[in-house]
């Protein structure tokens, strides 16, 4: 079955935001097959966003992965990408449609509540990036 990976932002972690999302996620039928609660070194968040390492918003988004605990899950379903990538919405917030994880808990276009992979190549690289053997 596909595979994908969803982070709970700081942003949603220091609101007490946890249970919330992974009660959208068991609802819209994810099973959680790995997650972890930590805070991200430096390294790591550059790491993780080193595709946009170019981007102005680049130091920024580094500072603010780093501000809180996050919350990495690997999550298991059919079409497990594309309806992820529905369920948390646009990227801005204010963009994202009603009843989306993003429009209902998202602050800003950075402070966006949550992560989630945009293919299933980049699944695959995202999940070997934070749990081994899944
Ligand atoms: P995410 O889906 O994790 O992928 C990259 C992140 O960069 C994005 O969510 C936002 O948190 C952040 N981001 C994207 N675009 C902007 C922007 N224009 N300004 C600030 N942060 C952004």
């Amino acid at each position: 079955m596909d595979k994908t990976l969803l982070i709970i932002k700081p942003d949603a972690t220091e609101r007490n935001l946890i249970g919330h999302v992974i009660s959208r996620l068991e609802k819209a039928r994810y099973t959680i097959v790995a997650m972890e609660h930590m805070t991200l070194t430096k390294e790591q968040a550059e790491g993780f966003y080193e595709v946009h390492k170019e981007r102005p918003f680049y130091n920024s988004l580094v500072e603010f992965m780093t501000s809180g605990p996050v919350v990495p899950m690997a999550l298991k379903k059919e079409n497990a990408v594309a309806d992820l990538r529905a369920l948390v919405g646009a990227t801005n917030p204010e963009e994202a449609a009603c009843g989306t994880i993003r429009y209902e808990i998202g602050v800003n276009i950075e402070k966006n509540s949550v992560h989630a992979s945009d293919s299933d190549e980049n699944a695959a690289k995202e999940i070997a990036y934070f749990f081994k053997n899944i």
